[in-house]
């Protein structure tokens, strides 16, 4: 199958499995169902329009972090009323197009940018929806550049200087502000519980604290950052998430929300790429493929493991490699030190547990093509996104000197 895939769209190609979106998706919505509330997909972890268009259908609302990404779940069906905005700095404009749209929530992140919202909010006339996202110092025990729990990160508002209680009651004073409770999210790929519950558990305090001042806290956001196993072949733990939320939330009167993103795609996504030489090092073998950092950047961003396997019938082992693409790096490499099997030319390695911040964080560094990508769903493949080529690339360049 990924032979044929690879021989009939080229490669590189990211290939997703729909049943297996859709299969992720109801998961972890059954792990959460006790609980009173609404599963936003991160769209950051892979934004295809068709990965969206499938989750929205399953009941999905959205997770968003850019004006860009508001646009891509609206065309994909996601209703306005189900998108929430995060991030650390929205300009003017995104604001502005945020509330033109009705979307659900805005999770602020600092005293300026409420200040931004309200005045546009007063400009525009109407309400804006607002949460915020606080800081609860807790390290979610990731890798630093996913990290996002502590006070030294760039997220959310301070709870321990008492900022963010202080901006909670501005928030409810404000006319031109809806305040809809509290966000966090303290990090991605977090491979154990007790971050989690350290996290929402100093959410909670914040949260009842503000209540008993008789203000209106209807809602918390616990983020998305269940982490998945690169390693091996298995299905992320949602039931014992599930199980740490319910027994956290069940007894309370929150409506709480969800922002899963890796969990929902990493497993249903794989990278498939061909080989185009071997090249012995001097004390390495480099298996050269026509994948590259600019198709997947997380083993060289985030030091990030993606098993790789030959797609054909399994072979012996004859030692180690580094698989590597062309671009012009040391850094480029899918994987490095792998024991690998005898390779020949033209063989097509899959880079599995690619689904999720693979396809999305695709550049055009070494004047590259994005590679294409397929979605296999009910037994039929759709492409989701054709290759481009180079011609694209340059459409949208001018040289006023030639
Ligand atoms: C605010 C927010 N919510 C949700 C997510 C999704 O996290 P993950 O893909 O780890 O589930 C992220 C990503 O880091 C995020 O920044």
């Amino acid at each position: 199958m990924a032979v044929d895939l690879a021989e009939r769209f080229g490669t590189p190609l990211y290939v997703y499995s729909g049943d297996g979106l859709v299969a992720h998706y109801a998961a972890f919505e059954a792990a959460v169902s006790e609980l009173d509330c609404v599963v936003h997909y991160a769209v950051k972890a892979n934004s295809s329009l068709g990965v969206l268009g499938l989750l929205a259908q399953q009941g999905a609302g959205a997770d968003i972090v850019s004006g860009g990404e508001m646009k891509r779940a609206l065309i994909a069906g996601i209703a306005p009323d189900k998108i929430v905005f995060s991030g650390v700095g929205k300009t003017d404009d995104e604001i502005r197009a945020a509330l033109q749209a009705g979307i659900a929530q805005i999770n602020a992140e600092s005293a300026t940018e409420l200040r931004h919202i309200s005045q546009i909010a007063a400009e525009t006339k109407q309400q804006a929806a607002v949460a915020l996202r606080v800081n609860v110092n807790v390290d979610p025990g990731s890798h630093a550049k996913i990290s996002t729990g502590q006070r030294s990160t760039k997220f959310g508002i301070p709870v321990a200087n008492g900022e963010a209680a202080m901006l909670y009651r501005q928030l409810c004073s404000d006319p031109n502000l809806i305040p809809r409770g509290l966000a966090v999210h303290i990090g991605s790929q977090l491979r154990k519980l007790d971050p989690f519950e350290l996290a929402y558990q100093e959410l909670l305090v914040l949260a009842d604290m503000l209540r008993a001042e008789g203000l209106d806290v209807p809602m918390l956001d616990l983020g998305g950052g269940l982490g998945v196993d690169y390693e091996e072949d298995k299905t992320p733990d949602f039931d014992a998430y599930g199980q740490m939320v319910t027994r956290i939330f069940a007894s309370r009167d929150y409506k709480v929300g969800f922002e899963p993103g890796r969990s929902i795609a990493a497993d249903n996504g794989v990278f498939l790429t061909r080989t185009l030489f071997v090249k012995k090092g001097e004390n390495k073998r480099f298996i050269i493929v026509d994948g590259a950092m600019n198709d997947l950047i997380r083993p060289t961003l985030y030091e990030a493991f993606h098993r790789i396997e030959p797609v054909g019938q399994p072979n012996p082992v004859i030692g180690l490699a580094d698989i590597v693409g062309p671009v012009c790096e040391t850094g480029d490499y899918l994987g490095q030190g792998r024991a690998m099997p005898a390779i020949a030319e033209g063989e097509i390695l899959a880079v599995l547990s690619a689904g999720a911040y693979g396809a999305v964080m695709m550049s055009n560094y070494n004047t590259r093509p994005e590679a294409a990508e397929v979605m296999i769903h009910d037994e039929a493949v759709h492409v989701l996104r054709p290759r481009r080529n180079v011609k694209d690339l340059l459409k949208l360049e001018h040289n006023p000197f030639s």
